[in-house]
């Protein structure tokens, strides 16, 4: 089983867009996905939980372990992609993993999936917290979404720091530019000199694209809204990029 998150301290950066779009392309590309929405504002698990509304377990429940962890998980509506669905009371996962700061839960819980999930997509709340630390240790790939703008890049060099000073390899986190805009000039040039502004990125560039904004809308990834679009074409490569690195 691999682990992959999307992260970011910055909020609106696109992790859950990411998050999203990506797990569904592994669930078609063959990989038995579950995304895990930890951020409480819900906003993956109500992209893949459409109009049916689901109700996610308390915090509280998993940290008691008191429930096996199969009883969090929802199946979506696409074959291969279950999810976990967030709560509101996951708005205090930090204050709980500071309470028990020696283990990390995030890594203990995703021990406990079955070994028939072959991927396990995180989306993370905007934050640097425990949560990060935790996060950024148990994933085997951590990708952020960094607009092209300065403070974005910044948001990025203190994630980068943040890993550093808790003995995270560098090479664990990947960066890659999102909610690009080549019409703003501050955008095109932080893309063409990429190398030096964002060293160590992915290949892939994803557009601004109001098709990603109608994901919201209609409730389903880019790949079944608009397959043919721009937008669908940079998911489908950040995809191959990602599953190249597993
Ligand atoms: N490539 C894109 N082009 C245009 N709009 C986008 C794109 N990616 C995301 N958005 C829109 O921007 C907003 C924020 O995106 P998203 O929720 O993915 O970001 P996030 O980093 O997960 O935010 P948060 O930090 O609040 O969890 C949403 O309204 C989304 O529809
Ligand atoms: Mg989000």
């Amino acid at each position: 089983m691999k682990t992959i998150a999307f992260y970011s301290l910055k909020g609106g950066v696109g992790k859950t867009a990411s998050a999203v779009n990506i797990a569904y392309l592994a669930s078609q590309a063959g990989y038995s996905t579950l995304l895990w929405d930890l951020d409480p504002q819900g906003a993956s698990s109500w992209y893949l939980a459409g109009a049916d509304r689901i109700k996610g377990h308390k915090l509280s429940a998993l940290m008691k372990g008191k429930s096996p962890i199969a009883d969090f998980i929802h199946a979506s509506r696409y074959d291969n992609l279950d999810f976990i669905p967030s709560h509101t009371s996951f708005r205090n996962l930090d204050v709980k993993l500071d309470q028990n700061d020696s283990v990390n839960l995030i890594k203990e819980w995703l021990a406990l999936l079955s070994e028939e999930t072959s991927l396990v997509v995180l989306d993370c709340p905007p934050s640097l917290s425990r949560l990060s630390e935790q996060v950024l240790k148990a994933a085997d790939r951590v990708f952020v979404p960094v607009i092209p703008t300065w403070l974005s890049l910044n948001s990025w060099e203190q994630l980068r720091t943040f890993a550093k000073d808790h003995k995270i390899k560098p090479s664990r986190l990947r960066p890659f530019y999102a909610m690009a805009d080549r019409r703003k000039s501050l955008h095109r040039e932080l893309i063409d000199d990429q190398e030096r502004h964002l060293p160590g990125s992915l290949n892939t560039i994803i557009p601004n694209a109001s098709v990603v904004e109608r994901m919201g809308e209609q409730g389903v990834p880019v790949e079944l809204l608009a397959p043919h679009s721009v937008a669908a074409d940079a998911y489908r490569r950040l995809w191959r990029e990602i599953n190249g690195l597993l």
